[in-house]
């Protein structure tokens, strides 16, 4: 398969590396006029550059302000058989559809920041694909970065968004204020730092790897009267940490609804 990247920053990059050095692209070339360097992608400052080639796969990882122009930008042969995949947050299939022709199968991805270490989550849909092994492919290539999964309508992708797409940054807050409190308890930073870090490693690690709820794996460290007793009574009083958690995802979600509009 051959892939083309319209932006080849953070996202853009993370995949089209991972699927190279996997070997589920053979030929992959992106389009970024930061021409990033040091890459296997061979990478071109703009459309204009590419020789007339047509893509299997046609990755859409601009920011949505120049989303059109840069599909505008692509010789008709790169479309010609391509299913073209957007990353973006906020872009719709209906305005993914209207900037690169009926003819073209669209779908919207949303992926999270760990698919750079292979560990990401996807939310994948689609109206217009409905070739099965072309979906199976599609799937095959997020699943390749950690775990893929097709959705039943668009609109759950504002809640994948608001889950794993934001999420990361939630747990990254959770051990910045964990390993601040470690330095408040007297633990040098950098200790405080790779506790936090690690600590965090091993939980999800436990949760992805075992069958066992996420409250059982709770309640397997949480022994009667003991000190992580004590430290979860602060944080369920009053559901404190839960009703936080449940503000924080409605904003995220609330937020991608809005976006969405405004594109
Ligand atoms: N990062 C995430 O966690 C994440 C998660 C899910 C989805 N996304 C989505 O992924 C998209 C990209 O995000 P990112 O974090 O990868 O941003 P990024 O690092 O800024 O990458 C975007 C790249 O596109 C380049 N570019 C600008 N105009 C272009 C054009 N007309 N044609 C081709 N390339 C162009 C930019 O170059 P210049 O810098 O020179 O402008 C930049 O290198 C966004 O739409 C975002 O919603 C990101």
């Amino acid at each position: 398969m051959n892939a083309l990247f319209l932006g080849y920053g953070k996202m853009g990059s993370a995949l089209g590396e991972s699927w190279y050095a996997g070997g589920l692209v053979e030929r992959l070339v992106a389009v970024d006029p930061g021409l990033p360097r040091g890459m296997s992608a061979e990478v071109v400052g703009s459309a204009a550059d590419l020789v007339d080639e047509a893509f299997d796969v046609i990755v859409l990882a601009v920011k949505p302000a120049v989303a059109r122009q840069a599909i505008a930008s692509l010789p008709t042969r790169a479309l010609s058989r391509a299913v073209l995949i957007s990353v973006m947050a906020g872009v719709s299939c209906a305005q993914l559809c209207d900037a690169a022709g009926k003819d073209v199968p669209v779908v919207r991805a949303m992926p999270n920041t760990p698919v750079m270490v292979n560990q990401g989550c996807t939310g994948l849909y689609s109206v217009t694909l409905n070739d099965a092994a072309k979906r199976r492919q599609v799937k095959s290539l997020f699943d390749a970065v950690g775990v893929a999964v097709w959705l039943e309508r668009e609109g759950l992708l504002d809640a994948v968004t608001a889950i794993s797409g934001s999420g990361p940054a939630y747990y990254h807050l959770f051990s910045e204020a964990l390993c601040n409190a470690g330095i408040e308890l007297g633990l040098p930073a950098e200790l405080a730092r790779v506790l936090a870090a690690h600590t965090a490693r091993g939980a999800a690690e436990l949760q992805c790897k075992s069958d066992v709820s996420f409250v059982a794996l709770r309640e397997a460290v949480t022994s009667a009267n003991g000190t992580t007793a004590a430290a979860i009574a602060q944080f369920e009083a009053q559901d404190q940490l839960r009703r936080l958690v449940n503000a924080a995802a409605q904003a995220a979600h609330d937020r991608s609804i809005e976006l969405s509009r405004q594109g």
